[in-house]
């Protein structure tokens, strides 16, 4: 199968097949989630906090994200790639919005972006759109805005909040976004918006009505544990694995049981034996 586009993706809304998303953040992760035939990826700037251990996501960097999108990039030839635009990358001007997307398509080699846009960056949005870059939307929970909401708390869900979502959400799909990402929204609510618009919503705790579903790759895993939000599904404890086979290692190597004969490499008795007549005994 060939990649997926921005038709691709829009075809599987059209024709209510669910798209499927995962984060991805280094190349051997994103080649398996390429390899099992996942729609989408998000470089998230979750990175931040899954990959890099800050508390928020609000550290990510530029340099850091283009790095990381393009070894995720390198390793897709089947799912589409969404590069993550962190915090400062997006809120000073067109100007610096447009170059910031672009170095995501020219030094990471990324099929499209996304940013936590408001109203305040519909003009942004346009602009990147215009550039010819494909462009996803964000709305509900946005990380980047911790500071101000006080916490990572769902959105949506009185009156003003849930008007926000709504004319977000429009605006974007005006402003010719091909997807919008719901995060922490009320299902009715998602529900409601996905069947007001003509494009592709994909949920992370936006309930079971999106166009799609995305997760954020440690938390299936169980690789992350500092904060485990309640839309969050484990799938698997990969985490306790990894433990239980570095015990194993270390219990290997201190019994010498590792490396094994298999592990190590021969030589000939004479070169040893012309090697300790030069140097001498050990
Ligand atoms: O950074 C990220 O992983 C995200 C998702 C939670 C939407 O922005």
């Amino acid at each position: 199968m060939s990649k997926h586009t921005v038709k691709t993706i829009q075809a599987m809304r059209d024709n209510n097949e669910t798209i499927t998303m995962l984060t991805a953040y280094d190349y051997p992760t994103a080649k398996k989630v390429n390899d099992a035939g996942i729609d989408m990826i998000l470089v998230g700037d979750s990175c931040a906090m899954v990959v890099h251990g800050h508390p928020n996501t609000l550290t990510a960097t530029m340099d850091m994200m283009v790095l990381h999108c393009a070894a995720v990039a390198r390793a897709c030839d089947r799912t589409m790639v969404i590069a993550d635009m962190p915090f400062g990358s997006f809120q000073y001007s067109v100007e610096d919005t447009m170059k910031n997307a672009a170095r995501f398509v020219t030094e990471a080699a990324v099929d499209g972006v996304k940013f936590e846009a408001t109203h305040n960056h519909i003009a942004k949005t346009k602009a990147v759109v215009e550039m010819g870059i494909a462009c996803v939307g964000h709305v509900g929970l946005h990380p980047q805005a911790v500071g101000a909401l006080g916490g990572l708390k769902a959105q949506g869900r009185d009156m003003n909040s849930a008007r926000k979502v709504v004319s977000e959400s429009l605006a974007l799909q005006e402003a010719g976004v091909f997807a919008i990402i719901f995060e922490a929204v009320p299902a009715k609510l998602s529900d409601y918006v996905t069947r007001k618009l003509d494009i592709p919503t994909i949920s992370i705790g936006g309930g079971p009505q999106c166009s799609g579903q995305l997760l954020v790759t440690p938390d299936v895993l169980g690789l992350y544990d500092n904060f485990t939000p309640s839309f969050a599904k484990q799938y698997v404890n990969v985490g306790q694995i990894m433990i239980d086979t570095f015990t194993q290692y270390a219990k290997e190597v201190k019994a010498g049981v590792f490396p094994g004969k298999e592990h190590s490499y021969g030589m000939s008795d004479d070169v040893l034996e012309s090697i300790m007549k030069e140097f001498g005994e050990a």
